[in-house]
């Protein structure tokens, strides 16, 4: 039996290795490999300005991410942490959707992270739920372009639906998709419900980057917490690449990790682990 690649020395909680070019790494809580994530998201940040550089980060919503942009929020007042060379690119917003409606994700950003830290409003992107439906196209290759010319996503984080949907990239999704207006499933549909006040009133469609979007990022990382997870993420890691599962196109991609807690990662098996990577 092949043993996970490595053990962490700072945290015995964390066992990481490598299935499908997916590196899995496992920490005991949500809160550690929250804390974790933000961490290298605060360190490349810092990087970037000490180079004099922006630092180009893909962001997600919903409630994985939560923790992480709390603790972004906790460096920045406690340990100094500058977002002013900060440009955000978000993955998604439900669509038709108003940036000051309960459920938007431009209001989610705003109370999550970007009210609290010094980035500067003109560098934050968020797909604009407000767009007239014959201008959707040509919205969405402006986006696409917005990002190519921000020169590309440094850091992707991702969470992952139960459909295996990244971003709202649902199943049936291209690889080389890029961002676009699409139908969402029932499943995603019947989880964003208690926030809509119903399945009635949850929208029908979204803005999503695409597969290929995502797949430019040159870091990706994708959260996933809880039971609820554990075979969607299964799937994901340990499956074939398949459309049926747009995560598992992620396997291409060369530089994934998948940090879960020890729930989400309850169906995964470390002895098949790849060998080397
Ligand atoms: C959100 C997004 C979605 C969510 C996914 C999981 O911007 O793109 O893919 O990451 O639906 O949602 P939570 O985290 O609420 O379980």
């Amino acid at each position: 039996m092949i043993q996970p690649t490595e053990k962490n020395d700072d945290n015995d909680d964390i066992v990481q290795w490598v299935r499908n070019g997916i590196a899995v790494r496992v920490f005991g809580e949500a809160a550690d490999a929250s804390n974790s994530v933000a961490a290298e998201i605060a360190s490349l940040i810092r990087q970037r300005a000490d180079d004099g550089e922006q630092c180009i980060l893909g962001l997600a919503t919903g409630s994985t991410p939560v923790r992480v942009y709390r603790e972004l929020i906790r460096l920045h007042r406690e340990e100094n942490l500058s977002m002013k060379n900060v440009v955000t690119f978000n993955l998604d917003e439900y669509f038709p959707m108003k940036p000051n409606a309960a459920q938007s994700y431009v209001r989610f950003m705003n109370e999550q992270l970007f009210d609290h830290v010094d980035i500067s409003p003109d560098n934050i992107h968020i797909p604009d739920g407000t767009v007239t439906p014959d201008r959707v196209t040509e919205y969405c290759q402006q986006y696409e372009d917005a990002i190519d010319t921000a020169g590309g996503i440094d850091l992707q984080l991702l969470g992952i639906g139960r459909t295996g949907h990244v971003g709202f990239n649902e199943p049936g999704s291209e690889q080389a998709s890029t961002t676009r207006l699409v139908r969402l499933c029932e499943i995603t549909r019947t989880d964003a419900a208690k926030d809509f006040g119903g399945l009635e009133k949850t929208p029908q469609l979204a803005i999503t980057m695409g597969v290929g979007t995502i797949l430019r990022s040159r870091r990706i990382r994708l959260l996933a917490f809880g039971e609820h997870k554990s075979a969607i993420v299964e799937r994901s890691v340990q499956g074939a690449i398949s459309d049926s599962v747009p995560a598992t196109y992620l396997h291409d991609h060369g530089n994934v990790e998948f940090v879960l807690d020890s729930a989400a990662a309850s169906k995964l098996n470390p002895s098949t682990a790849d060998v080397s990577h």
